[in-house]
């Protein structure tokens, strides 16, 4: 929305959320999430035509266009536990709309939402008959976290679904309208609203397929000494292929893929297509399966034991540039860890914050948090590389290697390291798809 509101002077632009701290924070010098370019945008403009508000009952009464961005997380309870989105908070909003508005408008989902769930908000805002309209469009958002102004500034493709009713194509034309004030016409895609609510869950889906497809490929070159690095850059050279999205690492993170593929299985399952589902509930299972590898070489590596010894995880978020840990691979690594008796260290440049609150419930004085990387790894036996920050590149391995216990491991989940130098200064260093290279 801050893009929308720079992008679009002459639009207006509300936020409202029902979390009173969250807004406060919106409104203060500390924006409550880290995502580089943000701040930049969001102080030269906000008060001008960017405002965050918990009103939300004159959000609705006041606005033409209302883009529903509310969670959808993985139901917990009930039919579809564990894999149906958990629609409620989409339903709440709709009644909330239905409630308080006055004049007619269009609705827009944000949320990454099951297909035909347009049509249940339909149903709910057309329920009570006020005299009002109200358009569904399905526009869903594609940018990825660290990189989302520059995704929202220069998008693949924006994306529009809409009823192909003389109503629905006149809203679709509105939203059309205020993209083109920065994206060219021909990225601005539009569907019918059903290929729209789908082709969201399908592109996460096939991200995430090929990082399972290459981790897969992983756990092949470990056992053959192919090396998988060569592998995905030899294969990423096909055009038809491409190179994106093909490195091997300890498995995606993050609060897209996961709940994504789980809500298209459970779709499919549904819909009584079983071979299906289960097609792509594998590339879930091939995620869990990178990161019990990872722990397994582990504790193989350091001699089948951790009980006692101090491992110091690198980078806690799910991906670089940004301090969210939803998801994180780094999360299940820890959990395992601390199975294992052994002593956690947990440093990252910007997720210390969140990695607190995730292990919280499992923290007896065994975890600390550092964010001095010397620091945390001083006296720890063993390294392991969770998030592919690039600072993590430009670190003194050297002086590391000295103030650790030997002999020292590293576990590079993400292969970003230089390994042939961290091994001459006297570093076991195991990586994903690669031989290990170690001293005994
Ligand atoms: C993703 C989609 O990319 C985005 O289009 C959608 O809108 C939201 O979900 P995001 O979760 O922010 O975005 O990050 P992404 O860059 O896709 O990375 C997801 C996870 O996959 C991270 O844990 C990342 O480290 C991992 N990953 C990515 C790999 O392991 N290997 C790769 O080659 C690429």
């Amino acid at each position: 929305m801050a893009m929308i509101a720079y992008k679009c002077p002459q639009c207006r632009v509300t936020v409202v959320d029902i979390n009173e701290d969250k807004i406060a924070a919106w409104n203060s010098q500390v924006l409550p999430i880290y995502e580089p370019g943000l701040d930049e945008i969001v102080r030269k403009i906000r008060g001008k035509n960017l405002f965050f508000s918990t009103d939300i009952e004159k959000g609705i009464r006041e606005n033409d266009i209302i883009f529903v961005s509310v969670n959808t997380p993985t139901k917990t309870f009930g039919v579809g536990a564990g894999m149906a989105a958990d629609l409620q908070y989409i339903e709440k909003t709709a009644r909330q709309i239905r409630k308080f508005s006055q004049s007619s408008k269009i609705i827009v989902e944000k949320s990454t939402l099951p297909v035909r769930t347009a049509e249940t908000i339909e149903r709910i805002l057309n329920a009570a008959n006020k005299g009002v309209r109200f358009d569904i469009l399905s526009n869903p958002e594609f940018l990825a976290e660290g990189t989302a102004i520059r995704d929202l500034e220069n998008p693949d493709r924006v994306l529009i679904g809409s009823r192909e009713t003389q109503s629905g194509l006149k809203a679709r034309k509105a939203l059309v309208e205020l993209y083109a004030q920065w994206v060219p016409k021909e990225r601005i895609v539009a569907s019918n609203i059903w290929s729209s609510e789908l082709a969201k869950l399908v592109s996460n889906a096939f991200l995430a397929q090929r990082i399972s497809s290459i981790n897969a490929v992983s756990a092949l070159c470990e056992k053959t000494e192919a090396d998988i690095k060569e592998v995905s850059r030899i294969v990423g050279m096909d055009s038809r292929i491409g190179p994106k999205f093909l490195n091997a690492g300890i498995g995606f993170g993050g609060s897209c893929f996961k709940k994504d593929i789980l809500n298209l299985v459970y779709l499919c399952q549904y819909y009584g297509l079983e071979e299906v589902a289960d097609y792509w509930e594998a590339v879930i299972k091939i995620n869990e399966y990178q990161q019990n590898r990872f722990i397994r070489n582990m504790i193989g590596a350091m001699f089948n034991t951790l009980a006692g010894k101090r491992i110091c995880i690198f980078g806690f978020a799910f991906k670089a540039d940004t301090g969210d840990t939803r998801e994180s691979p780094a999360i299940y690594i820890a959990k395992w860890l601390l199975e294992e008796n052994a002593a956690v260290v947990i440093t990252d440049p910007k997720a210390l914050k969140n990695a607190k609150l995730d292990l919280a419930e499992i923290d007896g004085g065994n975890i600390l948090f550092i964010e001095d990387h010397y620091k945390a790894a001083k006296g720890c036996h063993a390294i392991a590389v969770m998030t592919d920050w690039s600072s993590y590149q430009k670190l003194d391995y050297q002086k590391i290697y000295k103030s650790m216990e030997k002999p020292a491991f590293i576990f590079d989940g993400r292969n970003i390291l230089d390994h042939k130098r961290c091994f001459e200064i006297g570093f076991n260093v195991y990586s994903i798809g690669k031989p290990p290279m170690v001293h005994f």
